[in-house]
């Protein structure tokens, strides 16, 4: 069996290449973005939002799966990252650039119109604020983390956040997850 996508979005390509560029080597890994975006299929007209735009490569894979009709919010903290993004993906209206720390973002948007999907790809949201995080998002929305294997970027304090995070999994009330040994070691979780 053969687990390698079959369908890239048209942008990554370029966006990979101004990632070697910049040196940036933090982009989600092409069987995660296929499941990303095989997801994004599946909530047509919905509302998506993913922490940590980086250099758009999650944010492609997330766009090539959405519907028409639906939404998505990427919130990035660092403008010279995220410029890359804006760059390859700024023409489709169906995406919000949001140049914020992710941190201070959560905080103004605990009276706005709930999520059906996020895609957590920075500390706020996963690692802290967990509970502010699933309390933007509507019952049934789908939560995805990935890198919970170790990954060559990691400062080395790292891995105990991530063995606490699995590890607190079962306490978590409202979703349903599952850990997946699988491309850079997922969560996917459903809130209830
Ligand atoms: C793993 S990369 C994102 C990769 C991207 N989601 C993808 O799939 O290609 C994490 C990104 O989160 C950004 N970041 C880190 N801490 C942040 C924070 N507190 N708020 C917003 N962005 C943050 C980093 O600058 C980096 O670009």
């Amino acid at each position: 069996m053969r687990d390698e996508p079959y369908q890239r979005p048209p942008q990554l390509a370029a966006i990979l290449d101004d990632a070697a560029l910049a040196d940036f080597t933090m982009s989600c890994e092409e069987r995660t973005g296929s499941l990303l975006a095989t997801l994004a299929a599946s909530k047509p007209d919905g509302r998506f939002l993913e922490l940590g735009t980086g250099v758009g490569a999650g944010a492609a894979w997330l766009t090539s799966g959405m519907t028409p009709g639906s939404r998505l919010t990427t919130v990035e903290a660092h403008d010279e990252v995220q410029a890359i993004a804006r760059r390859h993906l700024g023409d489709d209206p169906r995406i919000d650039f949001v140049r914020a720390d992710a941190d201070t973002w959560l905080t103004q948007q605990q009276d706005t119109e709930p999520f059906d999907f996020a895609y957590v790809d920075c500390r706020p949201g996963k690692y802290l604020r967990l509970p502010d995080l699933l309390a933007i998002l509507k019952p049934g929305a789908l939560y995805v983390v990935d890198d919970m294997l170790p990954q060559a970027t990691w400062p080395e304090d790292h891995q105990p956040r991530v063995d606490g995070f699995l590890e607190r999994l079962p306490e978590v009330p409202n979703w349903r997850a599952t850990p997946m040994n699988w491309a850079s070691g997922l969560v996917i979780a459903a809130r209830i």
